[in-house]
């Protein structure tokens, strides 16, 4: 079953058949909201708004390591995460959907990681490739089959929020490499490593970041709602796909 993590602009799943929720407790606390078991074409999914039902969770005040272990209680073969993002590489404008390949993380001061506290050996998880080739494959032939354009890989920059970057902020997000920048692409990530569970992202671009292209002077959040309500009917068809041909 492939878990899919909702974020701005997706805060329920309405394709989502014969749904129900079921409200999963955690060591570390709650997760954003109740889970929702529902099926697309027909196979087994589970769905969290990570900023929880009613959108009220900013980005540095989600329980990721509650979400990602309640997600994992679900026996989930693999997490798919959806994400809105600011462009910053050119091409990268409104609207457009992108699957990162790497990840910065500039975020500070949230809970990391499970292996911390006195009965928890030091660890150090391998996280050369953040995101997972088998899952990221398979939501490229997703998108392919849903004959949805994505942009097949992207280096996500990942910032505290919730508020939005300074055009200086964005300018060295650039020198350091990154071509997209969200909130809340970390910890969850390497959260989802350290309990062996295959991540990848689907990044939807919504606004030129601070200080590029239409936002030089200003990112207009009206103009944010519109794309978002546009892209994720898109991200919707790749899901459907991706439920189908991801398997484990
Ligand atoms: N910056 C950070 N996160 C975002 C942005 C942005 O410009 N747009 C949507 N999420």
């Amino acid at each position: 079953m492939l878990a899919i993590i909702g974020g701005s602009g997706l805060t329920r799943l309405a394709i989502l058949e014969s749904h129900h929720r079921r409200v999963v407790r955690t060591p570390y606390g709650e997760p954003s909201g109740a889970l929702v078991f529902g099926r697309l074409r027909g196979r087994d999914v589970v769905f969290l708004p990570r900023h929880g039902h009613a959108h009220t969770i900013p980005p540095h005040q989600v329980n990721y390591r509650a979400n990602i272990w309640a997600l994992r209680e679900q026996k989930v073969s693999g997490v798919v995460s959806v994400a809105s993002v600011g462009g910053i590489r050119a091409d990268l404008g409104p609207g457009v959907l992108v699957v990162p390949h790497q990840l910065i993380d500039y975020t500070h001061g949230r809970r990391g990681t499970f292996f911390e506290g006195p009965d928890q050996p030091v660890t150090h998880v391998d996280f050369t490739e953040p995101y997972s080739p088998k899952l990221r494959a398979s939501l490229l032939a997703a998108a392919t089959a849903a004959g949805q354009p994505v942009v097949d890989g992207a280096v996500y920059a990942c910032t505290q929020g919730p508020r939005l970057e300074t055009a200086a902020e964005i300018e060295r997000l650039a020198r350091d490499g990154a071509d997209l920048v969200g909130m809340t692409g970390m910890p969850e990530a390497v959260l989802a490593r350290e309990l062996g569970l295959q991540y990848a992202a689907i990044a939807v671009v919504a606004n030129h970041a601070a200080g590029r292209g239409d936002s030089a002077h200003a990112i207009s959040l009206e103009a944010i709602g519109a794309v978002l309500d546009t892209a994720m009917q898109r991200v919707h068809d790749i899901l459907e796909q991706c439920v189908e041909c991801h398997q484990t």
